[in-house]
């Protein structure tokens, strides 16, 4: 019998509020993660990504569908299916009372773990909070909470860990920290769903993406061929001047640089061949490769802009 997938989403639906108003947050997703898989689920604020993650963690139940964790059904065998999960959520949610170590104990104690303060001691010192055992939660910054929540995620061990953008509102330093250890725990075996909206963070560490836009699935495929199927040129330059109507709708505009995707030489020329006729002499053109949030932003470009009804 092949092994189960780490997470399977089948049909879910997930519609929010009464008839007045109603909310369809998810509609008819399916895929599945592979174990071992580094997966990254990415979309704009409100596309369903906390959602998808509230259905698979149990908290939430799908209006249709159903999930999946290595082989138990969420719905039917929550028990087994939430021991199998270490998840990291997007809100803060803390006991303020407990320090960090009697947090990380009493979720250990949560899923049946007990005398694993060896492991509770690595992840603290993992995750920099080797010095903030004995604080209370309280005192933490929001920082070193969100910290606490990945320490919280990981004391049982979980095969399948799922962070909920763990980064948001982290400094750079942590960010390097938490992405090495998770790293590594991929590469011992461990299965990671993460959301994030820092894109060159998924480009580094997801070998797979599914897009998701208005609680649908829009994109689904490996990193390199979402990276290679789209635009690979992209021009960057700044400009004072207003875009020519030909190039506006294409273009992606952070104050005064500019950034253009062209498909090959062809088009890199006909789009400087369109500069020119519009008057723009580019400052400081480059001309470089297409990145996830090039591809990102051309997906959603490109998929419907109504949700179902
Ligand atoms: N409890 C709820 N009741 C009603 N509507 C909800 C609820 N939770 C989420 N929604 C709606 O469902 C849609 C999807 O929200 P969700 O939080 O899943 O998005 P998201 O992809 O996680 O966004 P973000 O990037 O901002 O975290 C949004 O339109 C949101 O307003
Ligand atoms: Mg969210």
């Amino acid at each position: 019998m092949p092994s189960p997938a780490a997470i399977a989403f089948e049909h879910v639906s997930k519609t929010y509020g009464g008839s007045a108003r109603r909310v369809h947050a998810l509609d008819d997703v399916s895929f599945e993660i592979a174990p071992g898989e580094f997966f990254g689920l990415l979309g704009p604020n409100g596309a369903g990504k906390t959602s998808l993650i509230s259905i698979l963690a149990g908290l939430s139940r799908p209006s249709r569908g159903r999930v999946r964790v290595l082989g138990h059904d969420v719905g039917e065998d929550y028990a087994a299916a939430r021991r199998c999960l270490g998840i990291v959520p997007q809100e803060l949610v803390f006991d303020p009372f407990f320090s960090v170590r009697e947090t990380l104990r009493i979720q250990s104690g949560y899923f049946g773990v007990r005398g694993n303060d060896d492991w509770i001691d690595e992840v603290l010192a993992a995750l920099g909070l080797a010095d903030k055992a004995q604080a209370n939660m309280r005192q933490l910054s929001g920082g070193m909470k969100r910290r606490v929540l990945v320490a919280q995620a990981l004391v049982h061990r979980p095969p399948v860990i799922v962070l909920d953008e763990p980064t948001a509102g982290v400094d750079v330093e942590l960010r390097q920290t938490l992405w090495q250890f998770v790293a590594r725990l991929n590469r011992e075996g461990h299965t990671v769903l993460l959301t994030t909206h820092y894109l060159e963070e998924a480009e580094a560490l997801c070998g797979r993406l599914a897009m998701l836009k208005l609680g649908r699935v829009v994109a689904l495929d490996r990193t390199s061929a979402l990276l290679s199927a789209a635009a690979g040129s992209m021009l960057r330059f700044k400009t004072d001047a207003p875009l020519p109507e030909a190039l506006r709708s294409r273009a992606r505009v952070t104050g005064r640089i500019v950034q253009l995707a062209a498909r090959d030489a062809l088009e890199v020329e006909s789009t400087l061949g369109t500069l020119r006729a519009a008057g723009i002499v580019p400052e400081d053109l480059e001309i470089g490769r297409a990145d996830l949030e090039d591809v990102f932003l051309a997906i959603m470009r490109d998929a419907p802009a109504e949700r179902v009804q």
